[in-house]
């Protein structure tokens, strides 16, 4: 994959010319907003590029934060149990966050994070060419979608972009995996 990685660069904008290394190098140095303050590693997303599928969650958490990679904690232990239930490779697949680095006590990103790191999303969407956005819980669907209600919006594919749970909500309410498996299994369809 690296060779194909190395030729999928921006020709114009405010990226011209980067690939996702640029955009991982960008975010790396990234003081846009208050969060880069107390991050010990921003966490850019990791995968192929291109890739058939992405998905985006909210936020990294402690462990995340310290690894410098996305859903590697408890939210990813019940990630990687989901996708592995739906038939999909975790290595196969694009994942990242609205927000590129952790919020203090994993609040909730603000809006102006949320703004503050859009372009290094719409970027990653824009190198990776995903077929099927996979958006984790309420903040990427608000982010990407403006909707929020997962629970009622859960399963469906709206412009492409498939809605479901954050995989932290399971943590919470454990009736919520098979539910999550299930629109995760949809994917495999609609690529
Ligand atoms: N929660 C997220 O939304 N993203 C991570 O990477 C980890 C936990």
């Amino acid at each position: 994959m690296a060779s194909i990685r190395q030729i999928v660069i921006f020709s114009q904008g405010e990226y011209a010319g980067m690939n996702l290394d640029g955009i991982r190098e960008e975010i790396s140095r990234c003081r846009r907003c208050a969060l880069c303050e107390h991050r010990r590693l921003s966490v850019p997303g990791e995968g192929p590029c291109p890739a058939e599928v992405m998905l985006i969650g909210e936020a990294p958490g402690a462990q995340e934060d310290l690894q410098g990679r996305p859903f590697v904690g408890r939210a990813g232990a019940v990630l990687d149990r989901a996708l592995s239930q739906a038939g999909l490779q975790r290595d196969r697949l694009f994942i990242t966050n609205v927000v590129k680095c952790r919020p203090p006590s994993n609040r909730r990103p603000l809006q102006g994070e949320i703004r503050a790191c859009r372009s290094y999303l719409e970027a990653q969407i824009e190198l990776v060419r995903p077929r099927v956005v996979c958006l984790l819980g309420n903040v990427p669907t608000q982010a990407l979608l403006g909707m929020q209600g997962v629970t009622a919006l859960h399963g469906q594919v709206i412009e492409g972009h498939l809605v479901t749970f954050h995989p932290a909500a399971v943590l919470r309410r454990a009736e919520l995996e098979p539910l999550l498996i299930s629109d995760l299994a949809q994917i495999g369809g609609l690529i």
